[in-house]
């Protein structure tokens, strides 16, 4: 299958990262190899991604309901970011890869967002595509936060109630950064659960979805090529006829 680059790749694609845990379990490993086997998924594929002309890649990496999961797995999955930076910034630099994130900062250790800044600061003049990072994002909070900003915009009668419409609403969001890519235009879910998990709630109103049976440790470039087919093949109508 070739695909040829720049040939209606989507601008933005979001992907869920599911199926680690069931990875290292299949494996008879304990979770955090799956973890550990997923960072080189994230890797092959933000390679691939980059080649193939996508200007921002979205990961979810941890969502605001992952705090449920054992402590010692929130430990290992608030360390991945720092290591994941440790070895991969000389390749990102080498694609000419800008890291951004998108989350909420407060409960994330010190030692994780300084890792995630200080990427953020080492790449910030890298024009290719942008790896941005969902790290304790949840897209219900998202809006509610949205909301709020908005709400006291008008209190204050920095904005009138008439002036609030789709465009402020999406300046308003963690992804105004991404201008503009805000949306997402391809929605990616591994390991074969078919769900949106609170990702990017008002960002996937008009994406194309795809969903793959293989768990995240087992993605690689050429699946993505796979999927990136089938979106060629898609015709995105917006509502309309
Ligand atoms: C879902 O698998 C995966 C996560 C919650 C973590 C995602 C993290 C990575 C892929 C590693 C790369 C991260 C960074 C920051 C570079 P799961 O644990 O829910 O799997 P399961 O559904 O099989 O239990």
């Amino acid at each position: 299958m070739e695909l040829e680059n720049n040939t209606a790749v989507p601008e933005h694609v979001a992907i869920i990262m599911d199926g680690n845990g069931r990875w290292a379990e299949q494996q008879g490993q304990p979770r955090k190899n799956g973890h550990e086997e997923g960072m080189e998924a994230v890797r092959r594929v933000t390679k691939r991604a980059s080649e193939r002309g996508v200007k921002v890649l979205t990961l979810y990496a941890f969502s605001t309901e992952n705090w449920k999961r054992p402590p010692q797995e929130v430990h290992f999955l608030m360390q991945l970011p720092i290591r994941f930076f440790d070895r991969f910034v000389p390749e990102l630099q080498e694609k000419n890869i800008r890291v951004n994130m998108i989350g909420f900062e407060d409960k994330v250790p010190g030692s994780t967002k300084k890792a995630i800044l200080k990427a953020m600061e080492q790449t910030k003049h890298n024009t290719g595509m942008i790896l941005n990072f969902a790290f304790n994002y949840g897209g219900r909070s998202e809006i509610v936060q949205a909301t709020k900003r908005i709400a006291e915009k008008v209190a204050n009668n920095e904005i009138d109630l008439n002036d609030i419409n789709e465009s402020l609403v999406e300046g308003h969001m963690l992804t105004h950064s991404l201008e503009p890519y805000q949306n997402v235009d391809f929605l990616i879910r591994s390991s074969g659960e078919q769900r949106l998990s609170n990702f990017l709630l008002w960002q996937n109103a008009y994406s194309e979805f795809y969903f793959s049976e293989l768990l995240w440790p087992e993605f690689t470039g050429d699946v993505l090529d796979e999927a990136l087919l089938s979106y060629k093949n898609r015709k995105r109508r917006y509502g309309a006829l």
